[in-house]
């Protein structure tokens, strides 16, 4: 199917983050920074019409050049332990991590992606799936 765009800053967010929008580039009307602390995380609900598979695809900035690793999970199970987000080379460039074929139920799925390092999470701009 067609992927739908989730933006971050409509999604469920943890404790402290906030939607800012001084970082030329992305989507809809801002992004989500989430405070710089390990558990910190932003949950989608991404609605499938019939179960099966579909690619995650994750738009992030991260300015710094330290990783800045995600846990990814799927209705609460990780289907990618630590994908890195490295580095984009500025807070205004934006590129994609892909989960490919993650397991969709029919319905609502909630996507969660939870920072790993006390750096937190990078700037998470949409899920597209
Ligand atoms: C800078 C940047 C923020 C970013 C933060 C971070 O303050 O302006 O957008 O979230 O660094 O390190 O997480």
């Amino acid at each position: 199917p067609t992927p739908v765009r989730y933006e971050a800053e409509s999604a469920v967010r943890s404790t402290g983050s906030t939607v800012d929008s001084d970082h030329a580039g992305y989507s809809g009307t801002g992004f989500v920074n989430t405070p710089n602390a390990a558990g910190a995380h932003v949950e989608w609900t991404v609605n499938a019409p019939v179960a099966g598979s579909a690619d995650l695809v994750i738009a992030y900035a991260n300015g710094t050049t330290t990783n800045r690793p995600l846990d990814i999970s799927v209705n609460g199970t990780t289907v990618v332990a630590a994908a890195p987000f490295a580095g984009t080379g500025a807070w205004t460039t934006w590129r994609t991590v892909t989960v490919p074929a993650a397991a969709l139920t029919a319905g609502a799925n909630t996507v969660r992606v939870t920072a790993t390092s006390a750096n937190g999470a990078p700037n998470l701009d949409y899920l597209d799936g």
